[in-house]
């Protein structure tokens, strides 16, 4: 079976071939990053229009890649939501479209399934159940996966995500959008105990995250320096409120396997390709007996592969897998 993968949900348009939901033939990206860096952040409008520009070459160049054609493919598997409105639109639309022009049957996927489900394009698969990290631009959640489509959100951000509080606090530094990367590779020649920052937990037991209350410590601890003339020692700023995320992402996905006693956990997600993530996670799982699973950094950022992947399963709870024609894209996750 061979499914084609669309992914238009925020600034990335991607496009994947993958064969019997296992081989991937083909995974082609266009990254709009060049686009919003110089307003610091994402531009909707902006986004929906190279979108709109991207699309067609990046479907043809992956289904070329894979050497095939559009009569090859059996299924076409689309982002419907979360995400930005108008880049969704474009997407899946377009697979709409294609869909009602080929006759080949579409399927609409929630682009947390794709994240969730991203680990499974590797060599190395988890077994069910598992404990899932998903931390990205728009979202840090965790869930509880029982099988390919069913999974249980066990807490999430109550404001920033992770990944927009890395962008967040890389603009403060005067660091170009999107700032995560940047703020990583920085911290990697800073001291991560340099600056006290704070870690919120919330309530006991809360498996929920908040990120804006760190962002702020790091924008006021940035102003103190400037009003004291203080040099600012960026990659100590930087590893200090690395750390401080990671700790706290870290802490309570082992806190959730502990209380439903999983032994596996899954990352995933644009943040999860953060090297202290993957370290910090991968110590504490060693510690406490648990097995991690992470997909390269790659499949962790926005792609077609694992939308492809998540299209492959959902077709086949659906039994036919066809997406009716007045479906419509969502802002906000269903899972
Ligand atoms: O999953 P993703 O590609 O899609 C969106 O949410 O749009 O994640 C992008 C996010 C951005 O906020 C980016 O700054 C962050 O993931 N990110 C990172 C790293 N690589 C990407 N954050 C921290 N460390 C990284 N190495």
């Amino acid at each position: 079976m061979l499914i084609l993968g669309i992914e238009t949900s925020c600034d990335d348009t991607a496009a994947a071939v993958l064969k019997d939901g296992v081989t991937l033939l083909s995974s082609v990206l266009s990254s709009q990053d060049q686009i919003h860096t110089r307003f610091g952040g994402v531009v909707p409008e902006l986004a929906s229009r190279r979108h709109l520009e991207a699309i067609v070459p990046i479907v043809s160049e992956a289904l070329e890649r894979a050497a095939v054609t559009l009569s090859d493919i059996d299924l076409i598997a689309v982002t419907q939501g979360p995400g930005l409105i108008g880049s969704l639109l474009v997407g899946f639309s377009y697979a709409k479209a294609l869909s009602f022009a080929t006759r080949i049957p579409f399927i609409g996927v929630d682009h947390m399934a794709g994240h969730l489900l991203a680990v499974f394009l590797e060599e190395e698969k988890p077994q069910f159940p598992y404990i899932a990290l998903i931390v990205s631009g728009g979202t840090s959640s965790i869930y509880l996966a029982r099988s390919y489509t069913s999974f249980s959100l066990l807490g999430r951000t109550r404001d920033d995500a992770a990944g927009e509080a890395f962008d967040k606090v890389a603009k403060i530094l005067g660091m170009p959008y999107p700032g995560g990367p940047q703020v990583s590779a920085l911290s990697a020649c800073g001291d991560r105990k340099a600056i006290k920052l704070p870690r919120a937990w919330l309530e006991e037991g809360s498996l929920d995250f908040s990120f804006s209350g760190l962002k702020t410590a790091v924008l006021t601890h940035y102003k103190q320096c400037q009003q004291r003339e203080i040099p600012l020692q960026l990659a100590d700023i930087c590893a200090s409120f690395q750390e401080a995320i990671v700790t706290v992402l870290v802490e309570k996905t082992i806190q959730a396997a502990k209380r439903h006693s999983i032994e596996t956990i899954v990352i995933g997600g644009g943040v999860s390709a953060n090297p202290r993530l993957r370290e910090s996670m991968l110590n504490r799982c060693q510690q406490e007996g648990k097995k991690l699973f992470a997909p390269r950094p790659s499949f962790c950022t926005d792609n077609g592969a694992m939308i492809a992947l998540a299209g492959f399963y959902a077709a086949q709870e659906s039994a036919g897998g066809e997406g009716g024609y007045d479906q419509d894209v969502y802002s906000r996750t269903r899972l």
